[in-house]
């Protein structure tokens, strides 16, 4: 169902828009009028352009403002001085550039208008196999994503299926180029996923990026493409990954697979987005020598300097998937001379699906702080957002968005700070009532991690899904997400005496979770395999820990209920009432976690809970 929108973190636009224009610093000028209109205010504002790069300063001048920057820049400068008035913040901003290149959000949309892990409704831009969208909401979408800096957007799904496979085809290239023009103005240009097979389907009659039939057929179909739209970004591939057409098919490595499309796409300033995902998900169980998180740094560090300057390998932050807890991707450290990209889900895919709350940034922050000094030059995230009247389907999960471009921009995740001007933007509340909101936010992920993931095990979601828990779901499949729980020992051992995954970190990041007895406990089943009675730091047993985890993480999260029901009357009462529904539904969700979880260690453990609670046979 269509529907109109909520105006998010820019309540002051009042869902109104500027005229469209080609003119940069015009349109900057007329969003700075709009924007100024709406909060109310008649201070002066000038806009003074240097150079052309992205980067931005906001100086006192006079009774008013000035804003210097490029063009780009300039419009990134008025949302944010517009921003920071709002939040009642002083505007002044010495030059401020963006930490990471490309910023940019992948939407997981199908032409049908499903969205692969969609939890906010349908696609902004598709329906029924063709482009289909409302040009307004469109640009409202595109203000929300440059107002926090985000440069690059790719529209639909890295599983291409068909029609979307032929997006970049004459019949579908005028309906991209008629897209794109509305993400233009904001300074944001379109990334095609595209399907590695295409060619076989056509005169070449194969995909074999050394076959140069198939070569000379990518060049005019991407001469073509840059005819019709000459600034698109460039391409988005998933290859041999999760049954999706690569290289590999044809004996070639990624190195001579992304060539194919990185040379021709060079020649129009383009770029290829190449993800890593890849891994065997044919895994027969009863292997044990293979390990999924090793998989993506097996398949690409040797090809360290073989991939072109316009070519970026696209990293999940952590080895096996989204998970709410597990390491950084040691490949994100790797390879010193490649462009790299590090990937993070918005979506709430294994996090609550956009029911649960789950605040994103103390998450980021763990992993900046492991990424420290990695030559990663580029971010994206997959979206969470879909045609939901308010977006992202929980109101809260705004939240995620926001933090994320201003992550993107400045590098850092300051999870209080970002979730605290998010909160000023969107609500207009006392301090009480802000700091509740803010102290939810900042709770929300790692009660969500106490019940559902112990200390670091992954994939106890129930299958396909991926909502609610079903421990061994994936127990006996072949996606290579083992638990392997005996009635002694729990966890998988990564270290060098195990799987050896760990040998893939540089030393220092091998140190931190070798020894069980030192290892960040947050991880500790992620890399070691372990007795129940283990003893914790604490003195706690492992499996009392657990027991521990899961009663408090459920108690935590029947508690955000109470907490909600606190802002009743002072958060918007439709937002109020449709956010209570969802915590209403997370508290349900986690009490099913705790109980099945719990169940499932103690009936191969038969340890009973210390404090006696309920922990079901
Ligand atoms: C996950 C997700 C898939 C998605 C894949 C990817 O496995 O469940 O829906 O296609 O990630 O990132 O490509």
């Amino acid at each position: 169902m269509r529907s109109s929108c909520s105006c998010a973190w820019l309540p002051f636009f009042n869902n109104t828009l500027s005229p469209e224009r080609e003119d940069c610093l015009g349109f900057a000028r007329d969003e700075l009028a709009l924007g100024l209109r709406g909060l109310g205010l008649s201070v002066p504002v000038s806009l003074n352009q240097t150079g052309d790069g992205e980067g931005f300063s906001i100086q006192a001048d006079g009774e008013g403002w000035s804003v210097s920057g490029g063009e780009q820049g300039l419009l990134y400068g008025v949302y944010r001085l517009l921003i920071r008035l709002s939040g009642g913040l002083d505007p002044a901003l010495p030059l401020t550039q963006p930490r990471f290149e490309l910023r940019m959000i992948n939407h997981w949309d199908n032409p049908s208008g499903l969205v692969e892990r969609g939890y906010a409704g349908h696609s902004l831009f598709f329906s029924n196999g063709v482009f289909s969208y409302l040009p307004e909401r469109v640009r409202l979408y595109a203000r929300l994503l440059c107002s926090i800096g985000i440069n690059t957007v790719c529209l639909n799904n890295v599983n291409v299926h068909t029609p979307a496979d032929r997006f970049i085809m004459p019949e579908y290239l005028p309906e991209l180029a008629k897209i794109a023009s509305l993400f233009r103005p904001f300074g944001i240009r379109l990334l095609v996923a595209v399907d590695y097979s295409l060619p076989a389907r056509f005169e070449p009659g194969t995909a074999d990026p050394l076959d140069p039939a198939v070569q000379a057929w990518w060049k005019k179909t991407i001469d073509r493409v840059y005819q019709t739209i000459p600034d698109l970004r460039g391409f988005l591939i998933k290859a041999d990954s999760e049954s999706r057409p690569g290289p590999y098919l044809y004996g070639r490595d990624h190195a001579q697979g992304a060539k194919l499309l990185s040379v021709p796409l060079a020649k129009h300033g383009g770029i290829l987005v190449w993800r890593c995902f890849v891994y065997n998900c044919k895994q027969d169980w009863r292997d044990t020598a293979t390990d999924r998180p090793k998989a993506a740094y097996s398949n690409y560090t040797h090809l360290d300097g073989r991939f072109d300057a316009n070519v970026i390998l696209q990293i999940k932050y952590g080895p096996f998937d989204f998970q709410p807890r597990e390491p950084l991707s040691p490949l994100l450290l790797a390879m010193p001379r490649t462009g790299k990209a590090l990937e993070v889900q918005l979506a709430q895919e294994y996090t609550g699906q956009q029911i649960d709350l789950y605040y994103m940034p103390p998450q980021w922050e763990e992993m900046l702080a492991d990424m420290k000094g990695a030559n990663v030059r580029h971010i994206c995230a997959v979206s969470n957002i879909g045609d939901d009247f308010n977006w992202t389907g929980h109101d809260l999960a705004q939240a995620n968005l926001y933090a994320y471009g201003r992550m993107a921009w400045e590098g850092t995740a300051c999870a209080a700070r970002f979730g605290g001007e998010w909160i000023k933007l969107t609500y207009d509340l006392a301090m009480t009532e802000h700091d509740t909101l803010l102290d939810m936010l900042m709770d929300s992920r790692e009660i969500y991690v106490q019940y559902t993931a112990p200390l670091g095990v992954c994939w106890m979601v129930t299958t396909q899904s991926h909502y609610g828990p079903q421990p061994e779901g994936y127990e006996y499949t072949a996606w290579g997400t083992y638990l392997r729980t005996t009635s002694d020992l729990l966890g998988t051992n990564r270290t060098e005496t195990g799987t050896g995954f760990i040998l893939q970190y540089p030393p220092a990041i091998q140190e931190k979770y070798a020894d069980p007895a030192e290892c960040d406990e947050r991880l500790l089943l992620f890399f070691h395999r372990l007795p129940y009675t283990f003893r914790m730091r604490d003195g706690r047993t492992l499996i009392q820990r657990i027991y521990d985890d899961h009663f408090l993480g459920a108690a935590r999260a029947g508690a955000l209920t109470d907490r909600w029901m606190s802002l009743k009357g002072h958060i918007p009462e439709a937002v109020y009432a449709h956010a209570l529904e969802r915590f209403e539904r997370q508290a349900a969700n986690a009490r099913e976690w705790r109980d099945i979880v719990n169940t499932y260690y103690f009936r191969y453990s038969r340890i009973q809970d210390e404090r006696g609670r309920v922990i079901y046979e």
